[in-house]
């Protein structure tokens, strides 16, 4: 299997005055491609901090975390921040979707932003935005929300923010999505719905997953679980 992202000897720890907290204690661990991979452990063990590793939205105190041979690690702030926003989709337990706009256009911005950045003419940007309507519309679609693309995430369950939480990690076509419990804050029925998504969505476009959770039920469903015990894996 083709290796997506290899970590390597992880190391990261906390520190209060002098005070050390070792949370991450020699990780190792490959991430195929097209995988979902569950990440399991007690509270507090770290899976947070791994993810967010992973997600290079913090740095590791020692070791090193390649995406297909890149030593991310290596990467200056400004190229880390690239990296993130071309490489990485993010699904966090809390969505975080913007209440002031719709479904569609919390989807479409991440797209939006992502064109801004290059020198562009108004012809292009117009161009742009609607691609990323229409991109946004069908990744809406194909989680069921094609009802709701002018909802308010007030107006919309806590299952269906999660599904337009998927929809906006997907639109950058990321390397991979990073979700932090998912299915933390939604009823066993609703997260069943969810999972669905996101098996779907691996199976049609190959999309790599992490998953970090405490719930038996998505590993129970999961092609591969790793666990984190005393800050290492256990397979
Ligand atoms: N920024 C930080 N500064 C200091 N300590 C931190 C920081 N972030 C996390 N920790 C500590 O590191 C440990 C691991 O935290 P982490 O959030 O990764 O756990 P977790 O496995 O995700 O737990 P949960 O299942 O409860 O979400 C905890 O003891 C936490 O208090
Ligand atoms: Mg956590």
């Amino acid at each position: 299997m083709e290796n997506l992202i290899r970590i390597d000897n992880l190391h990261k720890s906390f520190y209060d005055g002098d005070a050390e907290l070792k949370v991450l204690k020699g990780v190792n661990l490959d991430i195929h491609k097209s995988e979902i991979l569950t990440i399991m452990g007690a509270s507090g063990v770290g899976k947070s901090t791994l993810l967010h590793l992973i997600g290079t939205l913090d740095r590791p105190t020692d070791g090193n975390i390649f995406y297909e041979d890149q030593d991310i690690t290596a990467f200056s702030d400004i190229e880390l921040a690239r990296f993130r926003n071309d490489a990485i989709g993010f699904v966090f337990q809390f969505h975080q979707l913007l209440p002031e706009f719709t479904a569609l256009e919390n989807v479409a911005m991440a797209r939006i932003i992502r064109q801004s950045k290059k020198n562009k003419t108004d012809n292009e940007t117009t161009l742009d935005r609607k691609d990323a309507y229409e991109t946004a519309e069908h990744l809406l679609d194909s989680v069921g929300l094609s009802e709701r693309l002018s909802h308010f995430p007030s107006q919309l369950s806590g299952g269906e923010r999660q599904r337009v939480a998927i929809a906006r990690a997907l639109i950058n076509q990321p390397k991979v999505v990073l979700a932090d419990e998912p299915t933390g804050n939604i009823d066993d029925k609703t997260s069943e719905a969810v999972l669905d998504v996101l098996n779907d969505v691996n199976e049609r476009l190959n999309q790599t997953f992490i998953i970090v959770t405490h719930d038996s039920r998505i590993s129970e469903r999961a092609k591969r679980t790793v666990h984190i015990v005393d800050g290492r894996i256990a397979e």
